[in-house]
C-alpha cells in the first residue's frame, strides 16, 4: 500500500502531517513518500509538478494531496502557476470522478449560514467529472475575434467538450454510488443553452436504462444553484460537468458550516486515487497551527475505503472524527461559544486518541 505525500503549500504540510500521523496509528503497513508540489514544487524544482512528483505520484497506489497556492505566485505565468500542479495531476493520472460529499454534522448545525432546519442531517454526494469540459478543451487561447461587432479585437477564448465515453463513465460513478446511497440522481447541465448540455443530458439518460433501481432527475445549473441553497437535502447524489462542478461543489461545501470539514476523493477507472481536502491552502494562516486538519484526516478515511478497500480503519476515522466534535473540540473556523477551541496538531492528536 503505497501512499505519495503531496504537502503542498500554505496550511497543506501541517494539515497532511495530521492524516499522516492518524493513517500511522492504525496499525497498517502503508508505504509512504513525500514530495513538493504546487508553490513548493516551483520553489524546490522549478515546476508546479516536478517530473520526481509526477513520478512518485504515478508508482503509488494513492496519493494524499494538501493543499497548494499562494500569493506569491500569482505573477507567475500560467504554467507555472500552482494550480497547475492539480489539473496536471489530474489529467496525467486519469483522475475523471472527484467525489465531494457535502455532510453536515449535527454538532455543526450552527455553524452554517443557512437556518439548522434547512441543513439539519444533511448529506448528499456531488459527483463531478474532472478531465473534460471547459477545464481542459481546445482550442483555447487569445486571438483576433473574427466576426461579429468586435471584429478584428482581441478575443479570450474556450472550449467546452464532452465526448460520449467520458459521460457515460462518469454517470455510471454516479448511478453506482446512488446505489448505495437513497437511489436518486439529479443531472446537472445546461441542456436550454449549450450543445454540450443536451449531449450531457441524452447519454445520462441513456446510461440511466442500466439502472432500473436508480431515481433520474435533470437541473439546469442555475436552478440547482438555487435548489442547494433552497432545500439542499432534496438531493441525494448531483452529477455534472468540470465547471459547473467547481461552482456547485464550494457552495454546497458551505451548507455545512465549514469547508475546513469537507474531504474528496478523485477516482480513476481501476479505484487509484488522489485524496485531498475540499479546501484550499488558505496562505493567510499558514504556519500558525490553527488550520482544520479534519478535512484531510477525512479525505484519509475516504483513501482507505475507496483505494485500499480497508472499510473498517475508514470506519475507525470517521468515528474518531464524530467523537473528537461531541467532546466539543473545534478549531478556530468552526468555533462556537461553549466549544473547547484547538490547534491544528492538538485536533489531529485528539483523533488519534479517539481512534479505539
Ligand atoms: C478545485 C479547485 C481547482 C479546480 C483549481 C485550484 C484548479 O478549485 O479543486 O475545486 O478548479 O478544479
Ligand atoms: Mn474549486
Amino acid at each position: 500500500m503505497k501512499i505519495a505525500i503531496l504537502p503542498g503549500d500554505g496550511i497543506g504540510p501541517e494539515i497532511t502531517a495530521q492524516a499522516v500521523k492518524v493513517l500511522n496509528a492504525l496499525g497498517e503497513r502503508f508505504e509512504m513518500d513525500t514530495a513538493e508540489v504546487g508553490g513548493a514544487g516551483y520553489a524546490a524544482h522549478g515546476h508546479p509538478l516536478p517530473d520526481s512528483t509526477l513520478k512518485l505520484a504515478k508508482d503509488a497506489d494513492a496519493v494524499l494531496f494538501g493543499a497548494v497556492g499562494d500569493y506569491k505566485y500569482d505573477g507567475l505565468e500560467r504554467a507555472l502557476r500552482p494550480e497547475q500542479a492539480i489539473l496536471g495531476l489530474r489529467r496525467e493520472l486519469g483522475l475523471f470522478a472527484n467525489l465531494r460529499p457535502a455532510i453536515l454534522y449535527p454538532e455543526l448545525a450552527g455553524a452554517s449560514t443557512l437556518k439548522p432546519e434547512v441543513v439539519s442531517g444533511l448529506d448528499i454526494l456531488i459527483i463531478r467529472e474532472l478531465t473534460g469540459d471547459i477545464y481542459f478543451g481546445k482550442p483555447r487561447g487569445v486571438r483576433e475575434c473574427p466576426d461579429g461587432p468586435f471584429k478584428g479585437q482581441r478575443e479570450g477564448f474556450d472550449t467546452m467538450r464532452y465526448a460520449e465515453g467520458e459521460i457515460r463513465r462518469i454517470a455510471h460513478v454516479a448511478f453506482q454510488a446512488a446505489l448505495k446511497r437513497d437511489k436518486r440522481v439529479t443531472s446537472v447541465d445546461k441542456a436550454n443553452v449549450l450543445e454540450t448540455g443536451q449531449f450531457w443530458r441524452d447519454i445520462v439518460t441513456d446510461v440511466h436504462k442500466e439502472y432500473a433501481g436508480v431515481e433520474l432527475d435533470h437541473m439546469y445549473v442555475d436552478n440547482a444553484a438555487m435548489q442547494l441553497v433552497r432545500a439542499p437535502k432534496k438531493f441525494d447524489v448531483l452529477v455534472t460537468g468540470n465547471m459547473f462542478g467547481d461552482i456547485l461543489s464550494d457552495a454546497a461545501a458551505m451548507l455545512t458550516g465549514s469547508i475546513g470539514m469537507l474531504p474528496s476523493a478523485s477516482l480513476d477507472a481501476n479505484n487509484k486515487g488522489l485524496y485531498e481536502p475540499s479546501h484550499g491552502s488558505a496562505p493567510d494562516i499558514a504556519g500558525q497551527g490553527v488550520a482544520n486538519p479534519l478535512a484531510t484526516i477525512l479525505s484519509a478515511a475516504m483513501m482507505l475505503r475507496f483505494t485500499f478497500g480497508l472499510t473498517e480503519q475508514a470506519d475507525r476515522i470517521d468515528n474518531a472524527v464524530k467523537r473528537v466534535l461531541a467532546q466539543g473540540l473545534r478549531t478556530p473556523d468552526i468555533h462556537e461559544a461553549g466549544s473547547t477551541r484547538v490547534g491544528t496538531e492538538e485536533m489531529g492528536n485528539a483523533v488519534v486518541a479517539a481512534l479505539g
